[in-house]
């Protein structure tokens, strides 16, 4: 590996897919944790889905960082231990680097294979950054490699990732982040504004039928990895704004009675009954800065892509 690149893998103990399909389909309203898309197929359809014109949260945020990344500069200072947590590919940050030049870059990711190649990846277009990738379910620890340079700490939690938990639990992660940037620590983050309904079921009911597949992998999943007894052609896509929640709402509805067994469980639905797979909160600018405050951010600066699109904030300890 190369020399600017250490690997610590923290072994995280997660919840199995066997464990979440039998907990999650024994509740009366039955769901399956999002968590669960991301297998080599379903971040590939992800990455496809960051493709399509209707998904319109790549390309906002990316335009931001972009546009912002020299007045980041100033604001945050170079040298900074960037962490990412649920780094994914490594792509984004990719914007930052230049502009930030970190003292030393800390990607988490759950994925262990996916993390070590993209590290390699980056390692070799920014050979003067020392990278220390963690695999960790950054959920719930964060624990960072102790070789780090002194000096203060960023995080870096883009593309809206945050509005995949409810907000109780979504402050619970931000006070974790809190915790691990330290007193002069800051916060880097993009996250999703509410806005008309229309735009938002158009963009997790993409034309191309991404999100659909993406969305119906789950069931695919379970079929192949399982060995489980299911139809996933008896399913279909449902995603839909909730204006009441604030939150955009994923479901697998089951076009007809009928049973998925696995390993001698058996679940039954009834026609148009669903399995709710994701919910993803919207946030006014005002609400985000709020919900911040509860975990003890303050604002320093925040950029609103047009018609209050997308926004990137910059948080800092209170
Ligand atoms: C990863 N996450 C922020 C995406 C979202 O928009 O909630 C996942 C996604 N689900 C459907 N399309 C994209």
């Amino acid at each position: 590996m190369d020399a600017r690149v250490t690997f610590h893998d923290h072994a995280p103990e997660t919840l199995s897919l066997y464990d979440a399909v039998v907990q999650g389909l024994s509740r009366p309203r039955k769901l399956i944790p999002p968590k669960f898309f991301y297998d080599d197929r379903g971040s590939e359809l992800f990455d496809a889905i960051c493709e399509q014109p209707e998904y319109y949260l790549p390309a906002a945020e990316h335009a931001l960082l972009n546009g912002c990344a020299a007045e980041l500069a100033d604001l945050v200072g170079r040298g900074r231990v960037v962490i990412e947590p649920g780094a994914g590919s490594l792509k984004k940050i990719r914007l930052l680097l230049e502009a930030l030049q970190p003292g030393a870059y800390v990607p988490m990711d759950i994925s262990h294979t996916f993390l070590k190649s993209a590290a390699r990846q980056l390692a070799a277009a920014f050979p003067w950054l020392p990278i220390h990738a963690a695999c960790v379910d950054f959920t719930h620890s964060m624990p960072l490699p102790q070789q780090l340079p002194e000096g203060p700490r960023l995080a870096f939690f883009p593309g809206s990732s945050l509005g995949n938990f409810h907000p109780p639990e979504a402050r619970d992660f931000l006070a974790l982040i809190r915790n691990t940037v330290g007193e002069d620590g800051m916060l880097l983050i993009g996250v999703d504004t509410k806005k008309p309904a229309a735009l938002l079921d158009a963009a997790y009911n993409d034309a191309a039928g991404l999100t659909a597949q993406f969305n119906l992998n789950l069931l695919h999943r379970i079929q192949r990895e399982l060995d489980a007894e299911c139809e996933p052609q008896a399913f279909r896509h449902h995603a839909f704004y909730n204006p009441q929640a604030g939150r955009v709402e994923m479901h697998l509805v089951s076009e007809r009675a009928q049973a998925l067994r696995v390993n001698g469980h058996r679940f039954d639905f009834q026609a148009a009954e669903s399995v709710h797979t994701e919910c993803s909160y919207k946030y006014a600018p005002e609400e985000f800065i709020a919900l911040a405050a509860e975990a003890g951010f303050v604002p320093v600066k925040h950029w609103l892509a047009e018609e209050r699109l997308f926004g990137v904030y910059l948080l800092a300890l209170g």
